[in-house]
């Protein structure tokens, strides 16, 4: 059985994804330090899966004790996905941001080669492509890179290329998955996203308006040059991102898979508007969402959707559930939250 280190293994993608190893009949070790996240979630995955794993609590950027779960356990792969993920924080706090996001995938990166981890799955984010220009749609892997609109797209894009160098001169074979636009939860309706100070992301705030705990939402803008006005986006499923974190490893740990590095798109290929998923949710929850139209939020792209083709290629890989499912699991997660004290829209 191998054994698989993930760190942030209590956040979102995550816990989804220990729960998809676990069921996989891997080994977990986790290690997160709770910075967005909270302990809860490692409870949620024993009760779906009824297995349990190691847990740390350390702070991968800068805790020296970290090299110590690397001698305590003999490791066969690891998912880094340890990250703050905030844009508007980045924005505020960058020194935070590269500190964390970058000194923890070196510090990682460092001692997987010390110890001889030859497999490594990084979590990379469309947020890459920086401010993709229409004629760059749908985004391939190879579609050109332009300026990143944040810290913490550029810490994302330095993270890519931090690896790629370091895997060109060591034995390390690297996944960079760019994910798109992760949303829902776990078919269960037993884990989903929490609530977080850092969070601003449209399907919670969809959920939390249904819900009651806000009065209204606000749509950023209907005067895109988009079908509907609204800005357009590639949502996908957290357990169809989790399940291809267990084919990357899968491929990775092939004996003649040997590629050193590889970037592979993490979208279901449709775009879908603002307008189009409140529609969704209203839809499958039969909920009616009180929204206003406001401003167009700074930073926002106009529109990225990804061509998925090479992660069917490489990874056998493709979205296999649909906005409408992804709009039930949530609106199913929100009213676990209630039944779980969680009556807020940030903790
Ligand atoms: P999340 O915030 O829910 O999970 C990240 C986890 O890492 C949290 O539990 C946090 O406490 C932990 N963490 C952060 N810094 C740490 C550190 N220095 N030491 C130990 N633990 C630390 O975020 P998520 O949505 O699960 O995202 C996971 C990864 O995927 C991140 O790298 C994120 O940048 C990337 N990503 C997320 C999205 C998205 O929209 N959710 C999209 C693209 C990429
Ligand atoms: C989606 C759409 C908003 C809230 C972010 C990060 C990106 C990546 C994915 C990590 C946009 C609109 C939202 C609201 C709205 N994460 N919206 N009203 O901005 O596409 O991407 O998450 O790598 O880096 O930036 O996601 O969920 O915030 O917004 O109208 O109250 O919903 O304008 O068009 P975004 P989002």
């Amino acid at each position: 059985m191998k054994t698989i280190l993930v760190t942030g293994g209590a956040g979102y993608i995550g816990s989804h994804t220990i729960i998809e190893l676990l069921q996989s009949n891997f080994n977990v070790i986790s290690i997160d330090n709770y910075y967005n996240s909270i302990p809860l979630s490692y409870d949620l995955i024993k009760k779906i899966t009824g297995k349990d794993f190691k847990k740390y609590q350390f702070d991968i950027a800068q805790d020296k004790d970290l090299e110590l779960v690397f001698q305590e356990n003999s490791i066969d792969g690891i998912i880094h996905f340890a990250a703050l993920k905030s844009v508007p924080d980045s924005v505020a706090n960058p020194i935070f941001c590269y500190q964390n996001n970058n000194n923890a995938l070196l510090n990682i990166a460092q001692l997987a080669i010390k110890y001889g981890i030859e497999n490594l799955v990084f979590s990379s984010s469309c947020s890459v492509y920086g401010n993709v220009a229409p004629i760059d749609l749908p985004v391939q892997e190879n579609t050109i890179i332009r300026m990143a609109e944040s810290p913490y797209a550029y810490s994302k894009q330095n993270g890519e290329v931090f690896l790629k160098s370091i895997s060109e001169i060591s034995t390390l074979k690297v996944f960079a998955l760019r994910y798109f636009n992760p949303v829902g939860a776990h078919d269960s309706g037993e884990i989903g996203e929490f609530p977080s100070k850092h969070s601003n992301n449209l399907v919670p705030i969809i959920t939390q308006t249904a819900i009651g705990l806000r009065d209204y939402m606000m749509v950023f803008g209907n005067d895109w040059n988009t079908r509907d006005g609204s800005c357009v986006r590639d949502y996908i499923h957290v357990s169809d991102i989790a399940e291809a974190h267990v084919l990357a490893l899968s491929k990775l740990f092939q004996e003649d898979f040997n590629n050193k590095f590889e970037i592979v798109n993490l979208g279901s290929g449709q775009g879908v508007t603002v307008f189009e998923a409140i529609r969704s949710f209203e839809k499958m929850s039969g909920v009616k969402v009180n929204f206003k139209v406001g401003e167009r939020r700074d930073g926002d792209v106009e529109a990225i959707y990804s061509l998925p083709n090479k992660a069917k290629d490489i990874l056998g890989w493709f979205a296999k559930r649909d906005v409408d499912t992804m709009m039930d699991a949530a609106w199913k997660w929100q009213n676990k939250l209630i039944d779980l004290g969680f009556n807020t829209t940030k903790i």
